[in-house]
């Protein structure tokens, strides 16, 4: 097999960055891991800035989330009773769009059908050889057989547990990372959202976030100890559990009902440097991981492919210029998002066994947020995505 782009993984990052490619006439071969039915079973985040947005436009996997998707122009930061509103709108100019990360991987799949892409599902056993050669080669387990895919250049887009990245020499690797003493106990309900913009929660017993996915489908997660398993949390344990870490005023019109998801995310924030390695280039997950406070995850994934899916069909093209300053744009934005992702992460959770100051300072920046301006547009401008 011979293609000009090989593409490890079917998620996001893989499908977006292939239908980019695909539509500037650069032909890919995308090999997946798992069923198609299994990736799109994934429940994800929900947010998508609007650089994000205009990303999917330039796919061409713009109808559904047009027609489906909620713009929102703002979202609320609660602490105890306290509700402090951000207004995206007024202070940056910008929203972002509600739309499920499942939802647009679908799109995407229809999409890249429609191309007539060859997207190889229950692939194993990947190797990746001669990254400095002019083709690489993938050799693969697919369907009994062992192959061979010949290829100009290698997209990682496999994910925190992907191959890709342990492809570059753990020596040549630079590797930063904090793990959070939490998790995010997530649960998917057929019922109206609590309110029509997200709330994000900081209280006595705990961080909470009621988000959505439409009118009639809502999304909430409340912070657990790691120790906690899903299904020890019934769902009236959960409803309960939130209503307590809701103002409340939310809490008293919160309509609750059966969960058709419930699920425990442990919380984490990953950089690996470089995110380039011969003919190798990482993007999303493959290389960093966000906690899911700033609703980074997708969209850094697509900022990485705005950055590679120009630097690949300029580098087909002959132009090498792209590829070889990727690694260094990608990651001066993938930084940005990370510090953005800490800090609303450590300002909205509280930690076990922390000190006095530490709940301290919380308080002192949330009360810094409600009386300034000045930080609210920081967080407004950060929230909705900053500039490529
Ligand atoms: N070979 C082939 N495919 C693989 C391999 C492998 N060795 N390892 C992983 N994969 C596949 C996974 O099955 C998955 O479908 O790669 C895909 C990676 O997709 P994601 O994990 O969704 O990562 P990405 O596309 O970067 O999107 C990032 O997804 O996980 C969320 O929170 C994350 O919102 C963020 C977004
Ligand atoms: C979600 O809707 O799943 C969601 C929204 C915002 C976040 C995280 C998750 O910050």
């Amino acid at each position: 097999m011979n293609t000009e782009v090989a593409i490890i993984g079917a998620g996001p990052a893989g499908l977006l960055l292939s239908q980019l490619l695909n539509r500037a006439g650069v032909s890919t071969v995308v090999l997946e891991r798992q069923t198609r039915a299994h990736v799109l079973a994934r429940i994800r985040a929900g947010i998508l800035e609007w650089s994000t947005v205009e990303l999917l436009r330039a796919a061409g996997v713009d109808v559904r989330m047009e027609r489906e998707g909620i713009p929102h122009e703002g979202c609320v930061l609660a602490s105890g009773d306290t509700q402090l509103r951000i207004d995206f709108r007024a202070l940056t100019g910008r929203q972002v769009m509600v739309y499920g990360q499942t939802e647009v991987t679908s799109d995407l799949y229809e999409a890249q059908d429609a191309m007539g892409t060859e997207v190889l599902h229950g692939v194993s056993d990947i190797e990746i050889t001669d990254l400095d050669a002019a083709r690489s080669v993938l050799h693969f387990t697919h369907e009994g057989a062992r192959r061979r895919l010949s290829c100009l250049f290698v997209a990682g887009c496999d994910g925190f547990h992907g191959v890709s990245r342990r492809t570059i020499p753990a020596d040549r690797r630079r590797e930063f990372e904090r793990v959070y003493p939490f998790g995010w106990l997530g649960v998917l309900s057929e019922t109206p959202p609590v309110h029509h913009e997200l709330i994000y929660s900081n209280a006595p017993r705990g961080f909470a976030l009621a988000s959505q996915r439409s009118e009639t489908r809502s999304r909430y997660y409340v912070q657990v100890p790691l120790t906690d398993k899903a299904e020890d949390w019934s769902d009236e344990a959960f409803w309960d559990e939130l209503r307590r870490r809701l103002p409340g005023e939310v809490a008293a019109r919160l309509v609750t009902g059966p969960s058709i998801e419930k699920s425990i995310a442990p919380l984490r924030s990953f950089v690996s440097e470089p995110m380039r390695w011969g003919n190798l280039f990482l993007a999303g997950d493959a290389a960093h991981i966000v906690p899911p406070t700033g609703a980074k995850g997708l969209n850094l994934a697509a900022s990485d492919v705005h950055y590679l899916h120009r630097a690949l069909i300029d580098a087909v093209r002959g132009d090498r210029a792209g590829i070889d300053s990727y690694s260094e744009r990608a990651l001066r934005r993938v930084w940005k998002a990370m510090r953005f992702s800490w800090a609303t992460t450590t300002m909205m959770h509280r930690f076990e066994g922390e000190d006095s100051f530490a709940e301290a300072m919380r308080r002192a920046t949330l009360d810094h947020l409600g009386a300034s301006e000045t930080a609210q547009k920081d967080f407004a401008e950060n929230y909705t995505g900053l500039p490529f």
